[in-house]
């Protein structure tokens, strides 16, 4: 043992027998006999090892023991950061965490219970399932379908899945779809339809969570899901977020006195600004005021909104209300970073699938929910696989609420039926025109609003930013509570409460 080499090899070995692994608190001792042994060198390449091996032992301990609590740990910052994972979710703050904490909103962390919203309509029924893992908790919904023709609820899941999750992420206006699944059998979907189709809100509890998680099987891939949409349509259900109580914007409309004309000014911006960004990229196609659901997260609180337009273009207003566009089974998307990624590819893959078009001719999907994709058979001018950029302006033609400047914005609405219009791409808001502008497209829609927001709309007296800080920052009733960033550069909304 004469070569450096295996004198290394005899400090080691030596090192490993008399070195007690730091396991415990304890101070590691080396037997006095055999150190007393070694070379001063020797001693110094022990010396060293050891440190070597005392940090990485310790390393080791330190991210056992983190892997251990990490649920602990996210736990306890959720809580800290998040204690409303509602309203975290709806702002966009730490969403990623709160998805990874309850593991995707799989049903691994649900409580074994349903509970319904609403009665069965024509088109189906939605319940609200909890989740819970080390005391925080969130909420998502179920929606599944009744009839056979309904739009496709798997479609409606590759709207969120392929374009909506990540929109959101930039607009607040848009909800996060989780999740896809088929029912096990039709036991399974009666269960879930009839718990409690007699009441309004009632609970159904199953024993166990896997007892309910047996009746829903995840759909996995899209080949699979779909196959199976095709198959069975209506045993397809997606779980999507929770818009914490929510009200519909027809509700707050009609029976709410206190959304006033300030605050439909905004609401409709926050749809309209986002929509007017992304006109080449998405038409919701079914946008009406039951379709817009209006999120009030804080009791007594307003939040401060900023739409980032650049550096110097910003606009800012004061609401307790932001508005969640919802229901996308019949939308148009195209992804802007991967635009074949599309309405008209998937229709595509549809048409190839035996299950979908069985005698392989056109028009396929048409009795499984898929028919507003069909350009043969084109009603209300809704044409899923392709963009109309008028199309939407049906939302704020329905916000006719007896306030003046709505109303006479909604006189220059160019929308040819009750149901849809053709698209028009030349946009007519002109600010010489002022109030009487011509309204063609969502783009003029967001241009009119913007302007009111600015109090640059001619030939009105309406004086938007005194009325929205009289009612909000003037009134020792609301709190602000935080301040929203919206960018249209690329940048992620931002939440800071205060
Ligand atoms: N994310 C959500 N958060 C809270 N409530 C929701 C959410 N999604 C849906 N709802 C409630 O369920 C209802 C029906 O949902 P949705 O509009 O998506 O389905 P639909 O296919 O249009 O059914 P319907 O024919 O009843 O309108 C909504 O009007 C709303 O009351
Ligand atoms: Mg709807």
């Amino acid at each position: 043992m004469s070569s450096h080499k295996s004198t290394n090899i005899d400090d080691l070995v030596e090192f490993e027998e008399n070195i007690e692994l730091p396991i415990t608190n304890k101070t590691h001792k080396i037997k006095k006999s055999s150190s007393a042994k070694l070379s001063l060198q020797k001693k110094q390449k022990l010396t060293a090892i050891k440190s070597r091996i005392k940090r990485a032992t310790a390393k080791k301990r330190i991210s056992k023991f983190m892997k251990s609590t990490k649920p602990q740990r996210q736990s306890a910052f959720l809580n800290a950061i998040c204690s409303d994972s509602g309203i975290c979710i709806g702002f966009g703050k730490e969403n990623k965490k709160i998805k990874e904490f309850f593991d995707g909103f799989s049903f691994t962390y649900a409580n074994p219970e349903v509970i319904r919203i609403g009665s069965t309509s024509v088109n189906g029924f939605v319940n609200e399932i909890s989740f819970e893992r080390l005391g925080y908790k969130s909420h998502g919904i179920l929606k599944s379908a009744k009839q056979r023709y309904s739009d496709n609820l798997f479609y409606e899941y590759i709207v969120g899945t392929y374009f909506i999750n990540e929109q959101k992420k930039y607009f607040p206006c848009f909800v996060e779809t989780y999740g896809c699944y088929k029912y096990k059998d039709t036991n399974a979907y009666n269960e879930f339809e009839y718990n409690n189709s007699d009441s309004i809100t009632k609970k159904y509890k199953y024993k166990t969570i896997t007892d309910m998680q047996n009746k829903l099987i995840p759909i996995k891939g899209f080949s699979d899901g779909l196959k199976e949409s095709c198959i069975q349509p209506t045993n397809i259900a997606i779980l999507i977020e929770h818009v914490k109580d929510a009200r519909s914007l027809e509700h707050m409309l009609f029976y709410t006195s206190e959304f006033h004309t300030d605050d439909l000014v905004t609401t409709l911006f926050q749809i309209y600004a986002p929509l007017s960004h992304l006109k080449d990229n998405f038409t919701h196609y079914d946008l009406h005021t039951n379709n817009v659901m209006i999120f009030k997260p804080f009791q007594n609180g307003y939040i401060r909104m900023h739409y980032h337009f650049n550096d110097s273009d910003i606009i800012s207003f004061d609401t307790r209300y932001i508005a969640k566009i919802i229901d996308y089974g019949s939308s148009f998307f195209m992804d802007p970073k991967n635009p074949e990624q599309n309405s008209k590819s998937f229709y595509d893959l549809l048409c190839r699938k035996k299950e979908c078009n069985p005698k392989n001719k056109a028009p396929c999907g048409v009795n499984d929910g898929y028919s507003l994709f069909n350009p043969k058979n084109v009603h209300n001018y809704i044409l899923t696989s392709q963009r109309n950029m008028s199309h939407d302006l049906r939302l704020f033609r329905l916000c006719n609420k007896n306030t003046p400047i709505i109303d006479k914005i909604i006189e220059n609405i160019v929308y040819n039926g009750d149901y849809g219009t053709p698209e028009i791409t030349e946009n007519a808001f002109n600010p010489k025109n002022g109030i009487n502008s011509s309204i063609n497209n969502v783009t003029d829609a967001y241009d009119i609003l913007k302007s009111i927001i600015r109090d640059e709309l001619k030939y009105t007296n309406y004086d938007f930013a005194s009325k929205n800080k009289q009612y909000y920052s003037k009134n020792s009733k609301l709190k602000k509570m935080g301040d929203l960033h919206v960018y249209f550069d690329g940048r992620e909304m931002k939440y800071e409460s205060i």
